[in-house]
């Protein structure tokens, strides 16, 4: 049985198959339809979504099969002090697949551990979101046409951003890759992935302005600086908007630069930029629906070999 609770769960063979797969539903979606009959999905969030929880019950139900799930730790038993443990040792006998969003890092492993069927991890903490990394990288696939020989600028919340975590550990085995982390002090990407990158000599840097590196971008990965993961209030206000992408400066970035960005959007990219054919974040929601097919039919192991 295979879960996916990193992105380094799935090779780049296995990840080209995948978008293969993906690839094929949205050309023909028809042929998907049932491919998922009688087979239940359980969306356990433990934190807010919109994409992640609604993209998995959407492609479930576009596959044939059925949804349960909550919505928030609020309405589930966790809130009487279940442990996850025990919760998806429940659920394993409710459903066929498990996606599984909480504040803790390291919850889905855990689930993972104990569970009778495959557990997707939807997001756990400030650690990892490999589902929406499948998107990003079948979204740059799409657009770019390769995943190899690019400069990503990622910026915003690095520090706290799974997105961007997952993200990086999934281009590293990329050839021709390089990464300019665009954030402020306090939000600088942290020291373990910087040694990792190290490792590997793939070439990086850290800079503070955005308008400093944007024509030098392929690639811009756009953040949210995330209310939830703040100690305090006053940070917060004083960093929520220290980047705002407008009009003006995509003049400066390159006339095939992809701008990219997990949504859910505050203020980071000013509204005026959707109209920007650059502008790919919400053609990158859309892609999340057919590779979460793809993940779930494999998961499954129902995907044609
Ligand atoms: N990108 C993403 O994870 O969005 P949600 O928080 O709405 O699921």
């Amino acid at each position: 049985m295979k879960h996916l609770i990193s992105p380094l769960d799935f090779t780049t063979q296995e990840l080209d198959k995948l978008f293969e797969l993906a690839a094929d539903i949205e050309k023909n979606p028809a042929t998907y339809a049932h491919a998922c009959d009688g087979k239940i999905l359980a969306t356990c969030f433990y934190e807010p979504s919109t994409r992640t929880r609604l993209s998995f019950e959407s492609a479930m139900i576009r596959l044939g099969g059925q949804v349960i799930g909550f919505s928030d730790a609020g309405s589930s038993s966790a809130s009487k002090g279940e442990s996850v443990s025990d919760t998806i040792r429940v659920i394993s006998g409710y459903a066929d697949i498990c996606a599984m969003r909480h504040p803790k890092e390291g919850a889905a492993t855990v689930a993972s551990e104990k569970s009778l069927i495959p557990v997707i991890n939807a997001g756990d903490g400030g650690h990892q979101h490999p589902t929406q990394t499948l998107t990003d990288l079948l979204t740059i696939k799409n657009l770019k046409g390769r995943l190899d020989n690019f400069t990503i600028g990622l910026c915003g919340d690095l520090k706290f951003g799974r997105t961007v975590h997952s993200l990086i550990h999934a281009l590293v085995r990329y050839p021709g890759i390089r990464f300019l982390f665009i954030s402020p002090e306090e939000l600088r990407i942290p020291d373990y992935i910087i040694e990792e990158l190290k490792e590997h000599n793939i070439p990086y840097e850290e800079v503070i302005r955005l308008e400093d590196v944007l024509p030098e971008l392929d690639l811009l990965y756009m953040t949210r600086v995330q209310r939830e993961r703040f100690f305090n209030e006053e940070d917060y206000v004083r960093l929520k908007d220290f980047y705002i992408l407008t009009k003006a400066k995509m003049e400066l970035a390159k006339d095939d630069m992809l701008v990219l960005h997990p949504l859910p959007r505050v203020n980071e990219i000013d509204v005026e930029v959707d109209d920007d054919p650059r502008a790919s974040y919400f053609r990158q929601a859309q892609y999340g629906v057919y590779v979460r097919m793809a993940l779930i039919m494999t998961l499954l192991g129902l995907a044609p070999q």
